[in-house]
């Protein structure tokens, strides 16, 4: 059994997963650096990643940023289910306070928007310096909320169920170095 037998199409490839976030790094530095002026090394930006799918994008850009950055981490969860979604709720909350930060929030997908409304309304309220996003997928087709998002990697019109690079079916297939669709009626590597 492989995990890429429930696959139907490799959508993003590793190559281009890379060349996109060393783009996003390098716009990414030069916005921060012109914000910050002479003043990086006291207050750095901070990343936030999401848990779980974020972290793998969290970790690839924060290497492709050339200034100083911290980064922490939190966790959104939804009451409701998979067909009523419920009121959305902080699972796991950041470690240090972002009143006056730089913050960049990092997400690998938006797709209704839910999830980062929620935290952008989140760290406003907590008084964050600034507020930017950075989502490496921006797939509209589901879209419930108008979110703004200040870097974005791929723009995704079809509605596929994605997997990969930390994107999960029923938890799995996160560790996939690519962004793939699975075959319709495939749910895990060993139904295939
Ligand atoms: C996914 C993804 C985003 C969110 C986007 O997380 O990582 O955080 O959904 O969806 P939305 O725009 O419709 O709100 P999920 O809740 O599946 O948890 P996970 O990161 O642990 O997979």
């Amino acid at each position: 059994m492989r995990l890429n037998q429930s696959l139907k199409q490799v959508l993003i490839q590793e190559e281009q997963l890379r060349r996109k976030i060393e783009e996003l790094g390098a716009e990414i530095s030069e916005d921060y650096r012109e914000m910050l002026g002479e003043a990086p090394w006291e207050r750095p930006p901070l990343a936030v990643g999401v848990l779980r799918g974020g972290v793998i994008f969290l970790a690839d850009l924060v290497r492709a940023i050339d200034i100083p950055v911290g980064y922490d981490f939190i966790t959104v969860s939804s009451y409701g289910n998979a067909t009523s979604p419920g009121e959305l709720r902080l699972l796991k909350d950041l470690v240090d306070p972002v009143e006056g930060r730089d913050v960049l929030i990092v997400e690998d997908i938006v797709d209704t928007g839910r999830t980062l409304q929620f935290i952008q309304k989140t760290l406003h309220a907590r008084r964050a310096r600034s507020l930017k996003t950075c989502a490496l997928i921006d797939k509209r087709a589901r879209r419930e909320v108008e979110v703004e998002l200040d870097y974005v990697g791929f723009r995704l019109e079809e509605d596929e169920f994605l997997v990969g690079y930390g994107l999960d079916y029923a938890g799995l297939y996160r560790n996939l170095p690519y962004v793939a669709s699975l075959k319709p009626g495939c749910s895990t590597g060993i139904d295939a």
